[in-house]
């Protein structure tokens, strides 16, 4: 159980994956203006850093329980390798820990 909250963890507290799109309509966000043609920036990892959405976000805990991080996105582009991904961090942090047993 603690494999899978820690492999969790990592992406949340790391989220790797930080994209960018470009406006398409003026409008706001968080009262901050933008206007058609500019380029925001999706920082999943503030979102995962984000006080109001987890107890001590920058805290790294292997056994989070609740874990609604962004690391693979939201919406229609939301990765389509997740579940992928998170097999293979499974597979190599046990083989980690089984090349490096003191780690
Ligand atoms: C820890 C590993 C990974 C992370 C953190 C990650 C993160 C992300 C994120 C944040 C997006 C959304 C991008 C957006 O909003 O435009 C995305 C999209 C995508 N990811 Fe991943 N990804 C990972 C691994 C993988 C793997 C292993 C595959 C496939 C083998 C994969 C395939 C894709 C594809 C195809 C999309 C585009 C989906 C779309 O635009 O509809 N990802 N990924």
């Amino acid at each position: 159980m603690l494999w899978l909250t820690f492999t969790e963890e990592v992406v949340r507290y790391y989220a790797p994956v930080t994209m960018g799109r470009r406006v398409i309509g003026d409008t706001e966000i968080q009262s901050c203006p933008v206007r058609a043609g500019e380029q925001v920036l999706v920082t999943f990892p503030a979102a995962n850093h984000d006080l109001l959405a987890f107890d001590d976000p920058h805290e790294f805990r292997i056994d989070r329980a609740e874990n609604r991080h962004v690391a693979f996105g939201l919406g229609v582009h939301r990765c389509l390798g997740s579940n992928l991904a998170r097999l293979e961090m499974h597979i190599a942090f046990h083989e980690w820990v089984r090349a490096f047993p003191n780690f």
